[in-house]
Formats: C-alpha cells, structure tokens, sequence
C-alpha cells in the first residue's frame, strides 16, 4: 500500500505514477498496473458524465465513486478530489466534505484545487490528519475567471506567483503538488524549489512524476489535450465490440445453446 510518506520519498528517486480513474473495473486495472496514485479527479464531470466542465460535479459524486475505487485498489494510493466549493466557502463545512472522502469514502489523501485561499486550509486539514495534494497552474474549477484551458505561468509574474504558492502549500503541509499546463522550466523550477513532490499534466518532463486523465491514455474520447497522450484505442474496441453484439442479435447467433438453459424437470408450460 502506496502512503504519502512512501510518495514523498520517492521524489528525485524514481519517477511517480498517478493516472485518474472512476470506477472499480479501471481502479483494477490501474492498480494492478503498479500505477503508484489513483486519484478520482473531478475530470469525471467531463471525461464520464457528459458536462462541459467540471463544475457541476458534487460531494457526493466524488464519494461514490472513490468508495468504488477504494472496493478495487489494494496497493496505490488514493486521492479524492475535492468539487468545486465543497471547500474553501466555509472552514467548518471544507473540513466536513475532506473528512467525509477520508471517513466515508475511504481515500487516503484530498486534492484541492489551491491558490493563496487553499494555504490556511492546507494547514488546518494536514494538523487534523487529512493529507492534502496541492494543485496550482491552470485550475479547471477557474474556468470562468481563466476564460479557457489556458496555458498558465507563461508571464514572469504569474510564473513567480506559482512558485510562491507552491512554496506556501509546502510549507503549509501539502504531501504533494499537481502541476497543470505550465511552461516545463516554470515546473522544473517549483521541483526545485520545494521538498514536496511535484506531479505534471502538460509540464513537462522535470516534475517527480505524471498524472494523466485516465479516459485520455485510455483513447476513450475523440478529442484530448494537446499535452496528453492517447496510448490505447479504447473507443474502438467499444465500437466494434457493441456492433457484433448487435449484429449477434439480429442475426440470431447470440444468445446460442451455451448461453441459455433449457429446464427439462419443468412441465410442459404451453
Ligand atoms: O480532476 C482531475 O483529473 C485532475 C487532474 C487533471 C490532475 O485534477
């Protein structure tokens, strides 16, 4: 079983898997893998639910679906991932929903979507014994403010305000530090600036590990970002694997004799 004192020691060591995943068959499968960190990101609102954007995802979707994960995982560690204003609105009601994906869910870790609101909390849920992983650059949950997918830290001031956050998140407690779409020498920069391990998605190469959207490497969608990588062709073996069905059945050769049962002690029921 994969904890966040193992992950920290794995920085500049050896390179740190973490992928997405949402339910128990993919959470097998990413385990079994050696993938060191499953995280239900909120992703799932876009890459499982059909919305636009992560927004309306809620506590609960969160919880469900890492007690699905946690039911499939024996050795990653597992990180929920707080939704939109289920934390930073209200202290009490922020420890309330990050305690309820510990105590209910069974995840071992949280993931808030940071900036200089999330520092105080970061303290407050790591003293109270609920590891925080940080997440600074493009933070989805800012869509509105941030206008798109944008690229972020690509001026020097914005690239200086990410360091100083993830220096403030470490220093705060946060076990771990998500990376999203920054330039790759702004993220070799906060690697190197921080004893916490870092983790990129569209960083490039000089964080301590990768995370990627698991419906991405999995080539579930037509589209994925441009920093991501489709490493398998999913969609298609669903295609296909939904056409024969179909055809199977019209064709009458699905169900055959070994998928069905003929009762012989029953009596003639016409
Ligand atoms: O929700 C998510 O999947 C994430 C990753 C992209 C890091 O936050």
């Amino acid at each position: 079983m994969t904890t966040t004192r193992e992950l920290r020691s794995m920085a500049g060591e050896e390179p740190i898997t973490m992928l997405t995943a949402y339910d128990a068959p993919t959470a097998e499968v990413v385990d079994e893998a050696g993938i060191d960190v499953i995280l239900v990101g909120d992703s799932m609102g876009n890459a499982v639910m059909g919305y636009e954007s992560t927004l309306p995802v809620t506590v609960a979707d969160v919880q469900r679906r890492t007690e699905s994960v946690v039911r499939a995982t024996e050795d990653a560690l597992v990180v929920a991932d707080m939704p939109f204003l289920s934390f930073g609105v209200d202290e009490a009601d922020s420890i309330e929903n990050a305690g309820t994906m510990l105590k209910e869910a069974g995840a071992d870790a949280v993931k808030l979507e940071s900036g200089p609101h999330t520092v105080e909390l970061t303290r407050r849920l790591t003293e109270l014994g609920i590891p925080v992983m940080a997440h600074l650059g493009l933070t989805p949950q800012h869509v509105n403010q941030l206008g798109g997918y944008t690229r972020q830290g690509t001026e020097q001031d914005a690239a200086e305000e990410i360091i100083e956050g993830a220096k403030a998140h470490a220093d705060a407690g946060a076990f771990s530090l998500v990376l999203e779409h920054v330039p790759a020498n702004l993220a070799g920069a906060v690697t190197e600036a921080i004893d916490v391990p870092t983790i990129g998605i569209g960083a490039g190469p000089d964080t301590d590990g990768q995370v990627l959207v698991i419906t991405d490497v999995l080539g579930l969608d037509d589209w994925s970002p441009p920093f991501s990588r489709q490493f398998g062709d999913v969609r298609s073996e669903m295609e296909n694997a939904v056409a024969d069905y179909r055809d199977a059945v019209e064709d009458g050769s699905f169900p055959a004799a070994e998928h069905s049962h003929v009762e012989e002690s029953l009596d003639d029921l016409y």
